[in-house]
């Protein structure tokens, strides 16, 4: 069997003619200009706000309860909505992205990222405060489909997936940020100084986005090209422009249909569409969130038995080594390639989880408070450490490479709504696992669960390595033509 693999662009091939074929662009221009850090800095605030959001609310629980003495009911909902909003961002953002552009979406981002803060903050009871969670939400899902997509069109190729696991790293220190303000401001329950702190960087967001420049390839595709002109020469200062735009213009060309949903779901994009969205479910149920969201419920059970050792192990262990590794992929994801770092990643989620579940099975559950007085038993350390390998194997595969492959496998007319879909069925994924993580637990127990999880990582290494191509240092356009081609 061949394998799917993309072979490497011809390196700097002269330019000649100003109509070339894209696979056959020239790699001017390819410098970080000022411009690109100003779509960095959107970049970085999108996803920082993303990780905020979803982190920060297990701390905030706590104060909520005692301010409003909520049902168990409302608590799932308090919790929970914030994904249902986000789920109805990100298939919002797709029409939005496409219609008034990736700039302005991420501007709307910003505004909601802003108010729903604020409405939380302020929230006289509690409708008022899942209204905060639901407009929190959909500016989550509003950046999370804009900003990357934003980022993978104006990055050059030999960036790109650099810019986009730039977002990854944001959402990853956002997540931490959450889990330290989340322990400083637990003691005092502070939920209101937890909740609106997200408007801060909102603000700035918007402000940033107001300055930030439009996306060339956007505008090429509502057939503005004298402004696509004088983007592309203000962000990439000394890039050939022309044979660039008559690239993306041959390219849109091809694509040759109007973008509307049924054109997203055509059988022409079934490739890249199976690809986006199997990368988005196999992210999710390779077990990220249980993780994310229960780490200082798995180490209590491996025997972290005070509250105080719980949350240090989460925020340094979990938080912190997710951050540091994320920086693995921005190293290598250009260099090596995204398939090298999602096998080898998966392989150590795999091996990983295992571990996690051999060790829980030297784990008395129900004794677990037995543990406490000693600390951590052997088999609590081997699963902190293995618990790292994990996030550290993730930091650098799954979490960032799966949002650049996302944002660069589909033609320019349906990226917007592409990745609105993947972006909705990664969200819907997340919601699926963390809802019941503790429930399938409960039916099967730690070790299978965790086996389960090994199982899902082992399964997405075998369909990567059959069905995901490498996309290292194609132009958007050369990527494009992979499915052309195979029509
Ligand atoms: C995932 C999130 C996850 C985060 C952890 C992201 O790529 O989409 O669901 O919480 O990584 O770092």
């Amino acid at each position: 069997m061949t394998l799917p693999v993309i072979s490497a662009a011809p390196s700097n091939p002269p330019v000649k003619a100003t109509s070339k074929p894209a696979a056959e662009l020239p790699q001017t221009g390819q410098n970080v200009t000022p411009w690109l850090l100003v779509v960095l800095v959107v970049v970085l605030f999108s996803g920082g706000l993303f990780g905020y959001d979803q982190g920060v609310i297990s701390g905030a629980l706590h104060g909520i309860k005692n301010t409003f003495s909520l049902s168990p009911l409302i608590i799932e909902v308090v919790t929970s909505w914030m994904t249902l909003g986000a789920l109805l961002g990100a298939l919002a953002a797709g029409e939005l992205a496409d219609g008034i552009g990736r700039k302005h979406t991420v501007l709307i981002a910003g505004a909601m990222f802003s108010l729903g803060s604020l409405v939380q903050a302020f929230a006289p009871d509690t409708v008022i405060l899942v209204a905060g969670r639901l407009i929190i939400g959909a500016g989550v899902g509003v950046a999370a489909v804009a900003a990357p997509l934003y980022a993978a069109e104006l990055a050059p190729t030999n960036f790109r997936g650099r810019f986009v696991s730039a977002y990854q790293l944001a959402i990853t220190i956002g997540i931490f940020l959450a889990y330290l303000i989340d322990s400083w401001l637990s003691k005092s329950d502070s939920w209101r100084v937890m909740l609106g702190a997200a408007a801060v960087p909102g603000i700035l967001l918007f402000a940033v986005a107001l300055i930030a420049p439009r996306s060339p390839r956007w505008l090429m595709m509502k057939g503005r090209r004298e402004e696509a002109a004088a983007e592309l020469v203000k962000v990439r200062p000394g890039v050939d422009f022309k044979p660039r735009l008559d690239a993306i213009e041959t390219a849109l060309k091809e694509d040759g249909k109007k973008a509307s949903w049924a054109e997203v779901f055509h059988r022409q994009w079934r490739r890249p569409l199976l690809i986006g969205v199997g990368l988005a479910v196999f992210q999710q149920i390779t077990g990220i969130n249980a993780i994310i969201y229960y780490a200082d419920q798995i180490f209590a059970s491996a025997g972290f038995a005070s509250q105080a050792s719980q949350t240090t192990v989460t925020t340094w262990a979990i938080g912190g080594v997710n951050v540091v590794a994320t920086f693995i992929a921005i190293a290598f994801i250009d260099n090596i390639g995204r398939r090298i770092l999602l096998l080898t990643g998966l392989t150590g989620m795999a091996i990983s989880l295992a571990v996690v579940g051999v060790a829980f099975q030297f784990i008395a559950a129900p004794a677990a408070g037995a543990i406490s007085a000693h600390g951590p038993s052997v088999a609590g350390v081997v699963t902190l450490f293995a618990l790292v390998g994990f996030i550290i194997c993730f930091a650098f595969s799954m979490g960032p490479v799966v949002w650049t492959v996302i944002n660069e496998v589909f033609p320019g007319h349906i990226r917007g709504r592409a990745v609105a879909v993947c972006t909705a069925v990664n969200w819907g994924s997340a919601f699926l696992v963390s809802q019941f993580f503790l429930t399938v637990i409960g039916a099967i127990g730690n070790s299978y669960t965790f086996w389960l999880f090994a199982a899902f990582s082992v399964l997405a290494a075998i369909w990567i390595y059959f069905r995901v191509p490498e996309t290292k240092g194609q132009s958007l356009e050369q990527i494009q033509l992979l499915w052309t081609k195979a029509r």
